[in-house]
This record gives structure tokens, sequence and C-alpha cells, in this order.
């Protein structure tokens, strides 16, 4: 237990950009019995405790309180087993996502959850936020890689479910419940991951569109002719695009020519020659159409890295734009093209000099949108610009969080994409497993 001055900065919050909060002490615990013997603890004498994985969350779920412990499960990283008859890779919930990628390739195996913090995530961390990323449109979210959890509840219970089999209706599922809850319900302390066949090649394309339309054309394009082959499809707008490839140091642009929209396809399978053989002639035939403008299929693994150059440039955003209001929206996608036009106008309306930059995984209905008010400099007019938004994604019938979670940045928007009715069996849900409301109280809900 580490209290005082000796608690790392690191621990007082994520990547969320709310202000950092110091806790009263850390706790890494290497064991799970350690993990519950804590919150038994803290249960006992009603301090709240903070889940703590990677810490790259967006949402503010991982701050702890200033009075309560934050829970670091960063010494619980072992990779204990990788079953390659069953196809499951067993771990520690502080394990980070690429040590599990690498850990299942060197089986011969793939995991198919992939996002952009890959280095510095967790697991556990994945897991507790129902992660989504780059390959959601093939494989799904954390909650699909997942079949079985342990995990450890407010008054000390472990919960060990670490079932490997791929087919179990014995009853309630519970690892559902605390897959995407934040760290609300309990800590997931281990977990058994479904690995996939390590497919024999990854390709990548960069396809320009003259419409966020075409794009829509493009997509049922793709999903017909390459099927489940298809494992990313990125689309970015002119705001996005033409705005990170100016900003970002050493990026080239591939196309002469500007267009109105950008996709970033990556293609995977078992049998390279016949699917890129395929790509090509579904693109060029769609070129003929007019559907596509230009696009350009990487040549080698340092080609594919170059396209993926700008869209991986969002780790940048805080040295390019400074402070910034940034969404994670989900919408119908025959509403997605006019939602990002009424946004953009909108704002310019508001801050004539606003950069909104917009892009996401169009693939899986996901929009993010990222904002920025020059003239206001430090002092972003968050508020407003959050309001602005998720009313329009209200009208518009999508929710507030498509990936990310609610954490405490969206808890007070939670109602606009979630029924009363929805609300209170949360609440009630919470209440049962953490009546005393220790862990992470406040997040998500307000009991
Ligand atoms: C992305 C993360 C931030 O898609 O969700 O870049
Ligand atoms: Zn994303």
């Amino acid at each position: 237990m580490t209290v005082g001055d000796a608690i790392p900065q690191r621990n007082w919050g994520d990547w969320s950009g709310l202000d950092p909060v110091k806790p009263l002490a850390l706790a890494r615990p290497r064991t799970t019995e350690d993990v519950a013997a804590i919150l038994k603890f803290c249960n006992d004498h009603g301090a709240p405790v903070a889940p703590q994985g990677g810490l790259t969350g967006l949402a503010g779920g991982g701050r702890p309180e200033e009075n309560g412990v934050a829970l670091s499960l960063e010494r619980m990283t072992a990779i204990e087993e990788v079953d390659p008859v069953m196809a499951t890779m067993t771990v520690q919930a502080g394990a980070p996502l690429a040590a599990c990628q690498a850990a299942a390739e060197q089986a011969g195996l793939f995991l198919g959850l992939d996002l952009g913090a890959r280095g510095s995530c967790s697991i556990g961390g994945n897991l507790s936020t129902n992660a989504g990323g780059n390959r959601v449109i093939r494989f799904g979210m954390a909650r699909e890689h997942v079949l079985g959890i342990e995990v450890a509840l407010a008054d000390g219970t472990i919960i060990r479910s670490l079932n490997k089999l791929l087919k179990n209706n014995a009853g309630y599922d519970l690892k559902q419940l605390f897959i995407g809850s934040e760290g609300t319900l309990g800590v997931i302390t281990r977990c058994v991951l479904k690995l996939q066949p390590r497919p024999a090649y990854f390709a990548s394309a960069l396809c320009a569109t003259p419409d966020f339309a075409a794009m829509l054309e493009l997509l049922k394009a793709l999903r017909a002719a390459i099927g489940p082959g298809l494992t990313s499809f990125e689309v970015m707008w002119p705001s996005f695009y033409d705005f990170m490839a100016a900003k970002l140091k050493g990026v080239k642009r591939p196309f002469a020519q500007r267009h109105g929209a950008y996709a970033l396809i990556e293609i995977s399978g078992f049998d390279q020659e016949r699917d890129l053989e395929r790509l090509q002639e579904k693109l060029a035939d769609m070129m003929e159409r007019g559907v596509v403008s230009d696009a350009i299929v990487a040549q080698s693994e340092r080609e594919a890295r170059e396209l993926w150059a700008v869209r991986e440039g969002v780790s940048e955003y805080s040295q390019i734009l400074g402070p910034i209001t940034a969404f994670d929206l989900g919408l119908n996608l025959s509403r997605s093209g006019a939602f990002v036009e009424e946004m953009d106008a909108a704002l310019t309306r508001r801050w004539p000099d606003v950069i909104a930059l917009s892009y996401g995984h169009i693939g899986d209905s996901n929009l993010h949108l990222v904002v920025h008010v020059p003239s206001a400099g430090a002092h972003q007019p968050h508020d407003e610009i959050v309001d602005m938004v998720f009313a329009a994604v209200g009208r518009a019938g999508g929710t507030i969080s498509a990936e990310h979670g609610v954490g405490l940045a969206k808890k007070p928007y939670l109602g606009l994409t979630r029924t009363p009715e929805e609300l209170d069996v949360m609440a009630r849900v919470k209440r049962a497993l953490d009546p005393n409301n220790i862990i992470n109280p406040g997040k998500v809900l307000t009991l």
C-alpha cells in the first residue's frame, strides 16, 4: 500500500482530460485473493475504491476519489495459459493488450481485439469498458472475446467463472454483467479469452470517394465481395484527413487531389493472392461506376503503416490541438452523413473559427467527433459543445457512447440514450452487488 506523496501522478486519473485527483492510498495487489481482501477492507470501512488498468480510458472511469483507494492491477500481468486446442488464453487482468496479442500469435493463434492504446491499455480495462477499436466489424467488441471471467466483489466474494467452453447455457451468464460495467459492479481479476485462427495475411487500402453516400455504397460492396475478410472500415471526413495529414510530421499524402471522404480498409484471410485480386477487381469496378474516385492498396507492411499513420495520429491531439472536446457517438449509418454536415454547420455558426474533425469506425456505426475552438484557448466551451452535440444525437436516435463508456464524463447525459426503466434496473443491479456503494461510486450512474 502506497500513501501520500509516494503515490505516482499516473494513478491520479486517466486520459479523459478530467482534473486528476490524488487518492488517499494506492494498492497494487499481486493476486486475486489480495484484490478481494482490499475490497472487503474498504467495504467494511466505507472507503471508495477505483479499479485501475492501463488508465487509457477516455471517460474518467479510472479516476480515484480523494478519500479513497486506487486499486491498480498493474502487478497482475501474467499470461497464465494459451490452450491451442480450445483456442483460448487465460490471463490476469493487468496484462497489456499488446502482450496478449503477442502471446496469441506466438501460439499460432490470434486475438481479434485491437485498439490504438494497445501498448498501454490492459485487458481488464478493455473488458470492464467493453472496448471496441479497429476490428469490431469482423470480431466484435471486447465482450465477444470473453469466455470466462474471475471477479472480486465489493464484499470480498470471488466469483471464479473461468469457463473455456464456447457453449455454456447453465444459468445466467454472469460475466456479461461485469463486462462493460466500468468497474462499478466488481473488479475483474482474470479472464479466459477466445482466440481466432491466425490470418495468413493482412492488407490495407486507402480509398477516396466523392462523398459519404458513396462511402456507404463502398461498404456494402466490400462486405458482399470480401465477406468476413473485411476486418476494418475506418472512414475519415476531409475535416479530419486533410487537417491531420497537414499537421502530422512526415506523413505522405498518397492522392494528388482532395476528395469528399476517405476510407481506410483492412482485409485479412488465408488466401492472399485470391483475396487481393478480388479487392482490386471490386475497387476497379467501383471506380468505373464513379463510386470510388481513387484507391491505393499497400504493397508492403511499411506502406500499410504509412496509410494508417493519419488515422493513428489521434494520439497526438494534445500537441496538435491542445484542449479538445471529444465524442464517441453511435449513429445509424443512414443518418451519419447528414449528422456530420449538421454539426459542422451548427458549430461553425456558433464559433466561426471552430476545428471539428469527423472520423470513425463507420463499419461499426461509430462516429468520433473532436472539437477545438482556437479563440477560446485554454477555456474551451466544453459544456456548450457537449450540449449541442448530444442534443443532436438524441434527436437522431443515436448513443452518446459507442465504445468509450460513460465514466464521469458522460454520466449527466445517460438519460438521452437510456430509458428511465433501463436506468432504474442498472441502479438495482448496482445496489444488489455493491450495497455500500464503494466500487467506483458515482461512475456511470448516480444512485
Ligand atoms: C479511436 C479511439 C480514440 O478510435 O477510440 O481513435
Ligand atoms: Zn474509436
